[in-house]
């Protein structure tokens, strides 16, 4: 097939000829494993990056007229919240692409408004409150702190740090004026889930979704509260902070039964109900007495080599190239059932 790989990149006025330089250097970012993984499967793949000119990825795809967009964009000028721009740009124009529609970017991208949907569905969430750019916190929310304060629309733990949890209506309400003044946006405040950080990738469509197995978090110096135990930016991307704290992602230490069947069941019941497709990574934590509580939903996951959606897949059998590939399927088997 001729596939598309389409992404943001910081690289303007680069052509394919250019990205594809750094594939062969092995450079390691989502979309060049993405395209490498394409051209070993004997596709004829384009390299199409968007730093900030829509109309240079129009004219790129008209010429190419490629059979499947391998949507691989997290972001549009640097906003993640504008990554729907990508597959809505693509249903304008009438390709066929992977992953999740824009309905289901919008929504999951809104830490509240996910929320609501699936609260609708009988699936558990931290409640929760918002503060819009120009709201004060004037009172006390009635939720039960600890809350944990995050900007409403970012992803990787951007302005996520210890300093997010909050156990009073003062620290709530400096930490809603941080977030306003650096990130532009609306704050969330949610109840603290005290539990296991746990990380489920999910493949499929409709009925046919298979769960991955579970990622977990783990937190190995003793003598953190449980307030701590959070994935913050640190946690997540700093090599060193995470050997000195003991942070290490890892297949899932044993999880009952019944805590396994409640997860797969919350996985499922959330794929459909924010409309999600082909692949997505929910963000839980397992609480101590067994509860299953969604943090949060992200129809945009990272697909790096050697990160928790590719590690996932490796445990299940598949290897990058096979994951890959499950993507291209999964998305080439929707547009034959469509038709
Ligand atoms: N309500 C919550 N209860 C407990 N921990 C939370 C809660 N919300 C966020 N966290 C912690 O912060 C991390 C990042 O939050 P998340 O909403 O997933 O943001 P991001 O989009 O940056 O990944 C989570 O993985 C978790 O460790
Ligand atoms: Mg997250």
């Amino acid at each position: 097939m001729r596939i598309a790989v389409v992404f943001d990149t910081p690289n303007d006025g680069w052509e394919d000829e250019d990205f594809k330089r750094e594939v062969e250097a092995e450079v390691e970012e989502p979309e060049y494993e993405v395209a490498e993984a394409l051209m070993v499967l004997e596709h004829e793949v384009l390299l199409v990056g968007v730093h900030d000119d829509l109309q240079h990825m129009f004219n790129r795809l008209r010429e190419f007229q490629p059979n499947l967009v391998f949507n691989c964009a997290e972001a549009f000028h640097e906003r993640p919240r504008l990554d729907y721009i990508f597959p809505a740009f693509f249903e304008a124009e009438g390709y066929r692409y992977t992953g999740s529609p824009p309905f289901a970017l919008t929504t999951t991208r809104n830490k509240a408004m996910s929320k609501k949907v699936l609260a609708y569905h009988g699936v558990r969430v931290p409640g929760f409150v918002t503060y819009h750019a120009t709201e004060e916190v004037t009172q006390a929310p009635d939720l039960t702190f600890p809350l944990i304060v995050k900007p409403l629309q970012e992803d990787a733990s951007v302005g996520i740090a210890m300093a997010s949890v909050v156990q009073e209506v003062d620290a709530l309400t400096e930490r809603v004026h941080f977030i306003h003044e650096n990130f532009s946006q609306p704050a969330i405040a949610e109840e603290y889930i005290e539990g296991r950080e746990l990380y489920v990738s999910i493949l499929g469509n409709g009925d046919n979704l298979q769960i991955l197995p579970i990622i977990e978090m783990v937190f190995d110096k003793q003598r953190t509260k449980p307030e701590e135990r959070i994935a913050t930016k640190l946690a997540k991307w700093d090599t060193e902070y995470r050997e000195r704290k003991g942070i290490k992602n890892v297949f899932a230490r044993p999880i009952s039964g019944r805590a396994r069947a409640a997860i797969e069941e919350t996985c499922q019941t959330a794929f459909r109900a924010l409309w999600l497709r082909d692949y997505a990574r929910l963000d839980l934590r397992l609480a101590p007495d067994g509860g299953v509580w969604v943090i949060e939903v992200n129809a945009n996951p990272y697909l790096s080599f050697g990160h928790d959606t590719a590690n996932a897949a490796e445990k299940a059998g598949m290897d990058y190239y096979a994951l890959i590939r499950r993507i291209v399927d999964e998305a080439m088997k929707r547009y034959e059932h469509q038709t």
